[in-house]
């Protein structure tokens, strides 16, 4: 049994377990590491996110036929016991937050479908996946839009990626309460495998991009987690408002590098900082895309040495250990490869994409680290897979 399998087994066991009958769909929506284009989707700017072959398996039928009342029932196999881990509420009342965040990424779900007038009919699922939590690959964004798919589909209504990913997003927003952006919903609801996806977080236009052949996407999870991610989140984006606002723009993407350099003496200067991090990252994007297509590891080397640098001392969004990793991943790559912080930040995970030859570089790096580090970093190699999809069995 390959990992997918062994996850569907496993949201097959979990439904059976739970409602005694057999599941009737299975659906899937993967995690994302993001290439280039950090804390700008909210910026409505240009990101590179790349689907990464992990993921939220959501198995999925009708309710018990003796059931009169219009429920929804849900179950989620990686969050707890049996009894914290099942809910189950009434789509005909007002949807209201539940006693466990797992619960708020369904009933959000759900309610946010019916914001945008889609009507989910009674159902019930069951939850797995293999995503890792709270390491900034998105286990959030591939659970909301798996469940998307899964209460959109079943009831009949064919969703566009956009509108899956929108919905997750607004679930995430208002039910969760995390201003997060749209690239990771639209990173696990659009990706095509084998392809990175540059998406304009501002049109929701994207393209996929080719990851070249001699390029390797290796995640470095460096263990560290730093609490109230959220708020400092949130504090970041209001910062980045506040710099629109500031200049009269409608977002960080409208304002030029120049007018920015040019009134630097007129603002606050961590506004400014954190500015000129979206700003200078959104000059970023292309190149990376170019180059990860070409498979050009000396522009990789250096465009995301850039990048890293301006999340650290302009974003302030890494910590001294992962610069400290960051620095020697780099180092020891040279010309044949890049690395740099991925996702939200505050702890989490560095990426490198570099020739596929230098893997032996980095696990060297990561030991030489590893030697003198309190919490032992790893690598794992994914590879690009699609987005979601209803999985059909043979
Ligand atoms: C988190 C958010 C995204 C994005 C990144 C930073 O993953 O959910 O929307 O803002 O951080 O690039």
């Amino acid at each position: 049994m390959d990992r997918r399998e062994r996850l569907i087994a496993r949201a097959r066991q979990g439904y059976r377990l739970a409602y005694g009958v057999e599941p009737a769909r299975f659906y899937a929506a993967p995690g994302r590491v993001n290439l280039i284009g950090e804390h700008v989707d909210y910026n409505d700017g240009f990101v590179l996110p790349c689907a990464i072959d992990r993921e939220t398996i959501v198995a999925a039928g009708p309710l018990g036929p003796q059931t009169k009342d219009k429920l929804f029932e849900a179950v989620a196999l990686d969050m707890g016991d049996m009894a914290s881990a099942r809910d189950s509420f009434d789509l005909l009342a007002p949807i209201r937050p539940g006693d466990n965040n797992w619960q708020n990424h369904v009933r959000g779900v759900v309610q946010a479908l019916g914001r945008y007038g889609h009507k989910v009919r009674p159902m019930r699922i069951a939850i797995a996946g293999d995503v890792p939590i709270g390491a900034g690959l998105s286990s959030s964004a591939a659970f909301g839009v798996a469940v998307a798919l899964a209460c959109s589909d079943y009831s009949g209504l064919p969703l566009s990626p956009e509108m899956l990913a929108k919905v997750a997003q607004l679930a995430e927003n208002d039910f969760v309460g995390c201003a997060c952006g749209i690239m990771d919903q639209m990173a696990a609801a659009a990706s095509i495998a084998g392809h990175a996806l540059l998406l304009d977080c501002r049109s929701l236009d994207f393209m996929p991009v080719p990851v070249h052949k001699s390029l390797a996407i290796t995640v470095i999870d460096t263990g560290l987690r730093r609490s109230l991610t959220e708020s400092a989140f949130n504090q970041r984006r209001a910062e980045c408002e506040a710099v629109a606002q500031h200049f009269g723009v409608k977002a960080l993407r409208d304002l030029d590098y120049g007018t920015l350099l040019r009134a630097e003496v007129d603002i606050d200067h961590t506004l400014y900082r954190r500015a000129r991090h979206v700003v200078s990252e959104l000059d970023r994007v292309e190149p990376v895309g170019v180059a990860l297509a070409r498979g050009d590891a000396a522009t990789l080397a250096q465009v995301m040495r850039e990048a890293h640098l301006s999340l650290s001392e302009d974003f302030e969004v890494s910590l001294p250990p992962i610069d400290r990793l960051a620095q020697m991943v780099s180092e020891t790559l040279g010309d044949t490869g890049g690395v740099r912080l991925t996702g939200a930040g505050f702890g989490g995970c560095l990426v490198a994409v570099a020739k596929h030859e230098s893997g032996e570089a980095i696990d060297e790096a990561i030991g030489r680290y590893n030697d003198e580090a309190d919490l032992p970093a790893r690598a794992e190699v994914f590879r690009p897979i699609s987005g979601a999809a209803e999985i059909v069995l043979e």
